[in-house]
C-alpha cells in the first residue's frame, strides 16, 4: 500500500456508540484530520439493513458491535478499513472483508481490565444477592437475605486470554481457587497466574462460579447447552460478559428455574437489545446489564484512540499492529 496518502478527502464512519465519550479529545482530532465524519444516527449498534445506506461513500469505519455482513461490505465501495472499537470481531464478516482487500483491525487489551472488573462486580453481586436486595429495600421491604462468601470458593474461567487473566489475578486476592479451561494455553502460563489449567469437564464439575471469557467462534457458539449445564455443580452460578451467543438462553433459564443454577449474570444476549418479554430480564435470580462491561472511562478512551489510530494508519498506507486479517497484506503475518 502506498504510504503518506492524504486524509482530507476521506470520509470516516463512526458507529461505535461510546467513541469519544468521557474523554472527547479523539473527536476534534479525527474531525481535524479527515474530510468528513459520519456518526451513528441511532446511538446503538446498527443492523445490516441500516448500514447499507450509511457505508456508501465511506473510506474508513470505526465500528462498534454492528452487524457487518457481506452485504454491507459489498455496498461499501470505497471502504479500506474496518477498525473494530473493541476486541471481538464476531460480528464482522472477515472473509467478505478479506475478499475485498479491506483491512480489519481491533483494539486488543484496551478493555480487559474493565471487563474483568465488571465480572468481579457481577460475581460479588450474585454471591450477595445485591440487585434483589437493592430493589426490595427501595420498595420498602426489609428481607433477611443470605449470601455466600468468595473465600475458598472455586471459580472456573473459560478462556484464559487477556480478560480471563485479569479476572484470575483479581480472584486470587479473594482467596478463591481458580481453575481455567483454555485449549490454546499451556499449563505453565496458568501456573504463573495461580490458576490450575483443567479440562472443561473438571472445571464444570468443581466450580461454584463459572465465568465465560472465550471468543465467539463456530466451536464455542451455543457451548452452554443442556450437557454443559448438567455437568455444572448443583447450585453454581454462571456469568457471561463475553458474547450472548455462547449460551442457549432457554436452557439456562430452565436451569435457574429448576434451581440447578443458583444465579446467573448476563451482560450480553443472543439478540441485543433482548426482546422486552425475554423471561431472563425479570427473573429474580438473574442479573442483566446492557453489554457494558467494557465501558469504563479509561477503556473507552483507550478504545477510541486505538481504533482511530488503526483506521487512520491504514488510510495513510501504514500497517497497524492489530490486524485481524493479515492475509490482506499478502504475507499472512500479523505484526
Ligand atoms: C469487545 O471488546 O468486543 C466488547 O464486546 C465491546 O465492544
Amino acid at each position: 500500500m502506498e504510504k503518506g496518502l492524504k486524509l482530507k478527502d476521506k470520509t470516516i464512519l463512526v458507529t461505535a456508540t461510546t467513541f469519544g465519550k468521557c474523554e472527547p479529545s479523539p473527536i476534534p482530532f479525527l474531525e481535524d484530520k479527515v474530510g468528513r465524519v459520519i456518526y451513528n444516527p441511532f446511538g446503538r449498534p446498527l443492523r445490516s439493513r441500516e448500514l447499507i445506506d450509511l457505508v456508501n461513500e465511506v473510506d474508513g469505519w470505526i465500528a462498534g458491535l454492528d452487524e457487518i455482513s457481506e452485504e454491507v461490505i459489498n455496498a461499501a465501495k470505497r471502504l479500506r478499513v474496518i477498525s473494530r472499537y473493541g476486541v471481538g470481531v464476531d460480528r464482522v464478516d472477515i472473509r467478505a472483508a478479506t475478499k475485498r482487500g479491506i483491512v480489519v483491525t481491533n483494539t486488543p487489551g484496551s478493555n480487559s481490565v474493565a471487563v474483568a472488573e465488571m465480572t468481579i462486580c457481577l460475581i460479588l453481586a450474585l454471591a450477595r444477592n445485591l440487585i434483589y436486595a437493592n430493589l426490595a429495600t427501595r420498595k420498602g421491604e426489609w428481607p433477611r437475605l443470605e449470601g455466600i462468601g468468595l473465600k475458598d470458593k472455586t471459580v472456573g474461567i473459560i478462556g484464559l486470554g487477556s480478560i480471563g487473566r485479569e479476572v484470575a489475578i483479581r480472584l486470587n486476592s479473594f482467596g478463591c481457587h481458580v481453575l481455567a479451561y483454555d485449549p490454546f494455553i499451556d499449563k505453565g502460563s496458568g501456573h504463573l497466574l495461580g490458576v490450575d489449567m483443567v479440562s472443561l469437564d473438571d472445571l464444570l464439575a468443581r466450580s461454584d462460579f463459572v465465568t465465560l471469557h472465550c471468543s465467539l467462534t463456530p466451536e464455542t457458539s451455543g457451548m452452554v447447552n443442556e450437557t454443559f449445564l448438567q455437568r455444572m455443580k448443583k447450585g453454581a452460578f454462571l456469568i457471561n460478559t463475553a458474547r450472548g451467543e455462547l449460551i442457549d438462553e432457554e436452557t439456562v433459564l430452565n436451569a435457574v428455574n429448576k434451581g440447578h443454577l443458583r444465579g446467573v449474570a448476563l451482560d450480553c444476549f443472543t439478540k441485543e437489545p433482548p426482546n422486552k418479554d425475554n423471561p431472563l430480564l425479570n427473573h429474580p435470580r438473574v442479573i442483566v446489564t446492557p453489554h457494558m462491561a467494557s465501558h469504563t472511562d479509561e477503556a473507552i478512551a483507550r478504545m477510541s484512540w486505538m481504533a482511530m489510530e488503526n483506521c487512520l494508519m491504514v488510510l495513510t498506507g501504514e500497517r497497524p499492529a492489530a490486524v485481524v486479517n493479515p492475509e490482506v497484506y499478502g504475507d499472512g503475518l500479523n505484526s
